[in-house]
């Protein structure tokens, strides 16, 4: 199994100005909790529980003001700057000395996924001991995306990153899962005709290598990405219609930690207290105490 994640929170979200123009995107508020809490829920769920949160030094501490050392979470929680934003890929190369030579899963800090069945897939993902996994998912506007086509045989042949002309609808969603090789790839890497490491060229080194797996979400899945104020707005709509509708939350690190075991129901309430007097922080007591639902 996995047992790192890198969470990359960096960017300088430009899609969002002025609204990022003094904060980092990846904390504005979907719904009910901040940005960042959906992909780390993401990773607690695939059963990690070692954490390395990247981010812009101007933005890592509040990074750090939110999460700490994640003990809270039953969880470790480190930071690591990113100096200037030079591509995803580059988490592997500032996160090397954390990684340590291990697998290393990596979810983007701006997206949000929400399905039946999902935690089975991640932990198929975290329990390969050799290649990749990425996931695709159909949208409209696959050239926003790193796209991903198929063979006849349903085989990944081609990834290609933003084409003009996709071959697919298939886009790759930001949440990589990789074997112990992944800070040596990532060196071999050379930046684009954007001037940055792109996770899409790391991703075909794997397809060239035959050992990507690419894991289609179907339609009962939602991925979501939150970075222009359409898809931020469609986000906390998602969120706020799901918790409403079904009194479940959606996202939440605390509630994950402690349904894994990370943590018991004190800490949850200790969690809960934090939050203060919000529907969010009565809905983890109410869980902590076993009268959810
Ligand atoms: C990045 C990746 C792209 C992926 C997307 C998912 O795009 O480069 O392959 O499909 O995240 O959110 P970017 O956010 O850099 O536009």
């Amino acid at each position: 199994m996995i047992r790192k994640g890198i969470l990359l929170a960096g960017g300088s979200g430009t899609r969002l100005h002025p609204t990022t123009q003094a904060t980092s995107k990846q904390l504005l508020p979907v719904y009910d909790k901040p940005m960042v809490y959906y992909p780390l829920s993401t990773l607690l769920l695939a059963g990690i529980r070692e954490v390395l949160v990247i981010s812009t030094p101007a933005d890592l501490p509040q990074f750090q003001r939110l999460f700490h050392d994640g003990s809270h979470l039953g969880i470790r929680i480190s930071y690591a700057e990113q100096a200037k934003p030079e591509g995803i890929a580059q988490a592997f190369l500032i996160g090397e000395a954390w990684i340590a030579g291990e697998a290393c899963a990596l979810a983007l800090g701006d997206n949000l996924i929400h399905g039946d069945h999902l935690s089975t897939l991640l932990r198929a993902a975290s329990a390969r001991p050799e290649g990749a996994t990425v996931f695709a998912y159909q949208v409209r506007d696959p050239e926003r995306y790193g796209v991903v086509s198929f063979g006849a045989d349903g085989k990944a042949i081609d990834i290609v990153e933003k084409p003009v002309k996709p071959e697919s609808n298939w886009a790759v969603t930001g949440l990589y899962f990789y074997d112990k090789r992944i800070t040596e790839i990532a060196k071999k890497i050379t930046p684009s005709a954007r001037g940055e490491l792109e996770i899409t060229d790391i991703n075909h080194w794997y397809l060239n290598e035959g050992s990507l797996h690419v894991e289609r979400l179907g339609r009962g899945t939602a991925w979501l990405d939150a970075g222009t104020p359409d898809s931020l707005l469609q986000a906390a709509t998602f969120v706020q219609t799901i918790q409403l509708r079904q009194g479940n939350l959606v996202g939440s690190p605390e509630e994950i930690a402690f349904r894994m075991k990370y943590i018991d129901a004190d800490a949850l309430r200790s969690c809960a207290k934090l939050i203060g007097k919000t529907e969010l922080g009565r809905i983890l007591n109410d869980i902590a105490d076993g009268t959810h639902l």
